[in-house]
């Protein structure tokens, strides 16, 4: 199993390469890759952690080596927030930057299960199924944009509301990953709440990366809990190309458009990324009347990435 991480020397980058290096199967390769001078370091460092997993750092001008027989590539790279700007206002920097790596993964390991972290993910993941198009090498069930913070975000607000353990809290999180695109089916985790509650959490869990970004007051977004999230949701697609059976995860994937071309479902994973696409289930007044009302925003995001590479 070979995994680059593509920004790694990042906040997100460097704690989800930490975890990784911890986390992966014995005998796995982690290629670490950003233009920060500091990547070469970054690897370094890790590589003194004992683990049967090989990590390398590779700077600006060895992107091709860090991608070289990759199964799985995760993309943080880019700017993140700062006080005062939503996830759109980060399009016209990291749009660009997404587009140059995912031609790079195209033209180096066009097999690579994708998985982009970047933001805007509603707007970067209909960019990378343009750029992997063009190339001729897209495979809708390789790409994946990851939505796992929502998840566990949710999981987390949930216990904590009714006094449980967060890991015995199973939250699906469905729609996309900005503001009210984000949809926690609270009506499906088996617990009750008052109506207040509903719309409290709702509200929260669709927030809780500007609580993140105003609490760092100019010094970022999520990183810690990102880097968690998307380690967690790497583990998942290694099970599945491993073979292992009934691994289900979320993620932000090209469905047959019936709610948007790309939404968050849960997926099956399997040795050629996703297996299938499951329904996300019944959905009470609340929930139902909350998708209706997002899926235009949703809709014109994913719009405004297809028309980027246009
Ligand atoms: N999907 C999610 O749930 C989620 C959550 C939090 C943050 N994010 C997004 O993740 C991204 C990274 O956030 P961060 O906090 O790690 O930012 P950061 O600034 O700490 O790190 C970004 C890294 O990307 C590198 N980089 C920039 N351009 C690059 C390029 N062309 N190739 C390779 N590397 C490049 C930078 O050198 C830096 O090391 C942001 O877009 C942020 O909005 C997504």
């Amino acid at each position: 199993m070979k995994v680059a991480v593509l920004g790694a020397a990042g906040g997100i980058g460097q704690a989800l390469s930490l975890l990784l290096k911890t986390q992966l199967p014995a005998g796995s390769d982690l290629a670490l890759y950003d233009v920060a001078p500091v990547v070469p370091g970054v690897a370094v460092d890790l590589s003194h952690i004992p683990t049967a997993v090989k990590v390398t750092g590779h700077g600006v001008d060895n992107l091709a080596d860090a991608l070289q027989g990759a199964d799985i590539v995760l993309i943080p790279a880019g700017v993140p927030r700062k006080p005062g700007m939503d996830r759109s206002d980060l399009f016209n920097i990291n749009a660009g930057i997404v587009a140059k790596l995912i031609e790079a993964i195209a033209d180096t390991c066009p097999k690579a299960l994708i998985g982009i972290i970047t933001n805007p993910v509603n707007t970067t993941v209909a960019i990378a199924k343009q750029v992997l198009t063009k190339k001729g090498v897209y495979d809708k069930n390789r790409l994946f944009g990851v939505t796992t913070l929502d998840v566990i975000r949710a999981e987390t607000f949930v216990a904590e509301l009714h006094g449980l353990n967060p890991a015995d809290v199973k939250v699906p999180v469905i729609g996309g990953h900005s503001g009210t695109t984000i949809l926690p089916l609270l009506s499906q985790t088996g617990l009750s709440f008052t109506d207040e509650q509903i719309s409290a959490l709702t509200h929260r869990i669709q927030n809780a990366g500007t609580e993140v970004v105003e609490a760092k007051a100019g010094g970022g977004s999520a990183t810690l809990s990102m880097g968690q999230a998307a380690a967690r949701f790497c583990l998942s697609l290694a099970k599945g190309l491993k073979g292992e059976a009934e691994v289900v995860d979320y993620a932000y994937v090209e469905t047959d458009g019936a709610d948007a071309l790309f939404f968050a479902h849960p997926v099956k994973l399997g040795k050629n990324g996703i297996e299938a696409i499951l329904p996300y289930g019944p959905l009470s007044a609340f929930e139902a009347k909350a998708k209706t009302d997002m899926l235009p925003g949703l809709q014109g995001d994913i719009q405004l990435g297809l028309d980027f590479v246009k």
